[in-house]
């Protein structure tokens, strides 16, 4: 069964609309206008509607290719938004980055409630659970896994998300976390070295990426030898894996088959799927595959 699955708990985050390759969202006080390459549907309201938003992301001049936000007035600058999952909750830092993102990726709500869970269940084998965050952003998460109460470590390539996270941890009350600046590739193959092991691990990587130190990342290339790692990370006794892929071109059953060959009979009962926004218009936005056990 290839599942659909999407976040059904935020208040503070709302797709309105997309289309014509943008999308209209709601992050708390703020309405943002951004690019959305699979909008290639056209919007359901009118241009007026779509007015409503208090910064877009444009391009800067007819032919440059440079990017930036424009606002109503003045651009909105930093602001906080708040999940509420089952069980537990999270607040977030949001910011308009040079990048069009601003700190979340709301769909993956879906998945931070799902570890919540797991990680709440696995406390049957050991009672802190130690879970590792790949590719792990300003961390959703990790402050989910640290809500259910595991030992968690944090790891993305880049300082400044990682610092991100840590402030997000701290605003949801939270703390403790492990925070880890490097190449995710080359931390998994270390801590299979040393002999480490985890009952929960999350990868969320980007199709294309680089490393703390520049090293290369490319999604097709290099997806199943970081999961023969990953696999040889999980504790046999029982474990969780979440992954999550943005990729266009990788379909639900292509994770499956991967996830399948290299984490053994942990993922006999692997869920897979298509993760999707739940538009206000009724409609979906498609926004990536996973596989989770
Ligand atoms: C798609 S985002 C993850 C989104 C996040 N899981 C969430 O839902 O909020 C990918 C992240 O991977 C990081 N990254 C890219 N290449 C990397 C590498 N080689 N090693 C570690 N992190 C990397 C980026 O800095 C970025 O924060």
């Amino acid at each position: 069964v290839i599942h659909e699955l999407y976040a059904q708990h935020w208040r503070d985050y709302e797709l309105l609309d997309s289309g014509g390759f943008a999308k209209l969202e709601r992050f708390g006080p703020h309405i943002l206008h951004r690019p959305e390459p699979q909008a290639l549907w056209q919007p359901v309201h009118n241009e007026t509607y779509w007015k409503k938003a208090d910064a877009v992301f444009t391009q800067k001049g007819s032919h440059s290719g440079t990017w930036d936000w424009r606002g109503k007035q003045a651009r909105p600058a930093n602001w906080h938004i708040q999940y509420h999952g089952p069980g537990y909750n999270l607040k977030f830092k949001l910011a308009l980055t040079a990048f069009k993102h601003v700190g979340i990726f709301p769909e993956q709500a879906a998945n931070w409630d799902f570890l919540y869970r797991r990680v709440t269940e696995l406390k049957a084998i050991t009672p802190v659970p130690k879970v590792l965050n790949l590719f792990a952003y300003t961390g959703g998460a990790t402050l989910a896994a640290r809500a259910a109460g595991a030992d968690a470590t944090h790891l993305d390539s880049v300082k400044q998300v990682v610092s991100w996270a840590a402030e997000n941890l701290k605003l949801s009350s939270l703390d403790g976390a492990r925070w880890i600046v490097e190449d995710a590739a080359k931390f998994v193959q270390r801590e299979v070295r040393r002999g480490s092991k985890y009952q929960g691990i999350i990868l969320d990587p980007p199709s294309f990426g680089h490393g703390a130190g520049g090293e290369r990342w490319k999604l097709e290339d290099m997806l199943d030898g970081l999961l023969a790692d990953v696999g040889k990370l999980l504790d046999p006794a029982g474990a969780t894996l979440i992954l999550n892929c943005y990729s266009l071109g990788l379909s639900p059953l292509v994770l499956e088959r991967v996830v399948q060959a290299r984490c053994g009979a942990l993922a006999k009962h692997v869920e897979i799927g298509e993760l999707y926004i739940a538009e206000k218009t009724g409609r979906k936005l498609p926004t990536g595959v996973y596989a989770r056990f």
